[in-house]
C-alpha cells in the first residue's frame, strides 16, 4: 500500500465496533439461556474467528451487515476450534470451555501459535482444569474437569488473563476470587453483571459465584483504540471527530498521554451505552510535546503505544516508554516493529528492554516501511507516513482488516 503525505487532515469519522466488546458479546451470549442481538459489531478478521470457534461449538450465529443474531447454548459440543490470529479468542475461550465442561483443541495461526497460553493455562490449573499447552503454547488441549473456587492471581497485566479465570470461575463450585496488581479492561465484568451473572467487583479483585447467563442485547461503541489513528491525524494535521466512541475509564490511557503531550482534545455527547461510558471524541492540531510513560498506564493504552510512539517521534524532545515489556508477546514483538517501522521513516527510536526512548523531530522524511503482518504497526505506519514529506509503501498492509476494515478508504475520507 502506498501512503502519499498530505498537508492537512479534517474529518468525521464512523469508527467500527470495538474489538474486545465485540468477541465478549459473541462468546458471552453463546453459552447464555435466549437469543440476543449485537448491533455495530466489529466484524474484522479476529471477531470472525470467535464466531467460528462457537458455530464449531454448537451455537448459532447469524450476521447481516454489522448486525450479529445469536441463540445461545447451554451444552457446547466438543471441538476443535481454529482462532485465527486471534489471541483474545484463543484465552477467552480457554477458560469459558473449562467452566463449560468442553473438551476441545485450540489452534491459531503462525503468529497466534508463538504466543504465551501458561499464562492462562497455569492458573485454570489451580481452579483444577484440565488443560495442556504445546511448550507454552498452541495447540492447547482441554479436557472435562470438575473446578473448584479459589483465589487467584493473574502474574501479568492481561485482561485476557482475567477474563479467561472469570469465565472459568462461572463453572466451578464456589466462590472464586480473581485478583490483579494493575486494573485492565473491565469489559468482561461488566458484560457479565448484566447477563445475571454472580460477579462483583472489589478493587483489583473480582468474587465470582457458578452462574447461569442469561442473552443480552449489545450495541457495541466505536473501538478507542482503532479511533486512536484517527485521533492522531487530528493532532497532527487539523481536526478528527470521532463519533460514538468507547471511553471506558480501563482504556482511555491515550487521552491520559494527551494530556501530558499537550494535544488537544474535547468529549462531547458523553452517554452510557449499554453500561459502557460513550463520547464523540474531537481533536485538534497542536504543538505536540515529549513526554514519559510508565508501568502503571500501560494497560490502559497498551494497544495504542505504536500511534503513541508516532506521535512522539513528530513530539518537541525526548519521549521515554517504559514498563511495556507486555509489547513483545503481541502479534509481532511490537518493541521491535514499532521502532523499526519509526526509523524506517526517518524518526529517531531506540528500542530498551521495556520499552523505547524517541526523539522527536518537526517532520520525518518518509519511506518504506514494514508491517510484521501487525494490523496495529501498519495502521501507525500509515498515519506516520501520511504526515511525512515524501510518505511511503507500507508492505503486508491488508493486515489491518484484523481490526479495522475499511481503514484505508476512511483515511481517503477527509473534507
Ligand atoms: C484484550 C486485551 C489486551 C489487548 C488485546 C485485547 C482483550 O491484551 O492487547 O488487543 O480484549 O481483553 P492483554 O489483556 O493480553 O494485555
Amino acid at each position: 500500500m502506498n501512503i502519499e503525505p498530505k498537508k492537512k487532515w479534517y474529518g468525521t469519522v464512523e469508527i467500527p465496533g470495538d474489538k474486545s466488546i465485540t468477541h465478549r458479546a459473541i462468546l458471552f451470549n453463546a453459552i447464555a439461556t435466549g437469543s440476543a442481538r449485537i448491533t455495530n459489531a466489529l466484524l474484522g478478521e479476529d471477531c470472525l474467528s470467535s464466531i467460528g470457534c462457537m458455530r464449531a461449538l454448537g451455537a448459532e450465529i447469524e450476521r447481516e451487515g454489522s448486525t450479529i443474531f445469536i441463540r445461545g447454548s447451554q451444552s457446547l459440543k466438543d471441538a476443535e476450534c481454529y482462532c485465527g490470529n486471534s489471541g483474545t479468542t484463543m484465552r477467552l475461550l480457554m477458560g469459558l470451555l473449562c467452566g463449560q465442561g468442553v473438551c476441545a483443541r485450540l489452534t491459531g495461526d503462525p503468529s497466534l501459535s508463538q504466543r504465551p497460553m501458561e499464562r492462562v493455562a497455569s492458573p485454570l490449573r489451580e481452579l483444577g482444569a484440565d488443560i495442556e499447552t504445546t511448550d507454552g503454547k498452541a495447540p492447547v488441549t482441554i479436557r472435562r474437569a470438575h473446578l473448584t473456587g479459589t483465589k487467584v492471581d493473574t502474574r501479568v497485566p492481561s485482561a485476557q488473563v482475567k477474563s479467561a479465570l472469570i469465565l472459568a470461575a462461572l463453572g466451578a463450585e464456589g466462590e472464586t476470587i480473581v485478583s490483579e496488581q494493575l486494573k485492565t479492561r473491565d469489559h468482561t465484568e461488566r458484560m457479565l453483571q448484566a447477563m445475571g451473572a454472580r460477579l462483583c467487583v472489589e478493587g483489583n479483585s473480582v468474587v465470582v459465584r457458578k452462574s447461569s447467563l442469561r442473552c443480552v442485547d449489545v450495541d457495541v461503541p466505536a473501538d478507542i483504540s482503532s479511533a486512536a489513528y484517527f485521533m492522531a491525524l487530528g493532532a497532527l494535521l487539523g481536526e478528527t471527530v470521532c463519533k460514538n466512541v468507547g471511553v471506558n475509564p480501563t482504556r482511555t490511557g491515550i487521552l491520559k498521554a494527551f494530556d501530558r503531550m499537550n494535544i488537544q482534545y474535547f468529549l462531547e455527547n458523553a452517554r452510557t451505552v449499554c453500561g459502557e461510558p460513550v463520547a464523540d471524541i474531537r481533536v485538534k492540531k497542536s504543538e505536540i510535546r515529549a513526554a514519559e510513560f510508565t508501568r502503571e498506564i500501560m494497560p490502559s493504552l497498551i494497544d495504542e503505544l505504536p500511534i503513541l510512539a508516532v506521535l512522539c517521534a513528530y513530539a518537541e524532545g525526548e519521549s521515554v516508554i517504559s514498563g511495556a515489556e507486555e509489547l513483545k508477546v503481541k502479534e509481532s514483538d511490537r518493541i521491535l516493529s514499532t521502532v523499526e517501522m519509526l526509523r524506517n521513516m526517518g524518526a529517531a527510536a531506540t528500542a530498551t528492554e521495556d520499552g523505547f526512548r524517541i526523539v522527536g523531530k518537526p517532520s520525518l522524511c518518509g519511506g518504506d516501511v514494514q508491517s510484521y503482518k501487525d494490523h496495529r504497526i501498519a495502521m501507525s505506519a500509515a498515519i506516520g507516513l501520511l504526515a511525512s514529506e515524501r510518505g511511503g509503501r507500507i508492505a503486508d498492509a491488508e493486515c489491518v482488516d484484523i481490526s479495522f476494515p475499511g481503514f484505508y478508504s476512511l483515511l481517503k475520507q477527509t473534507s
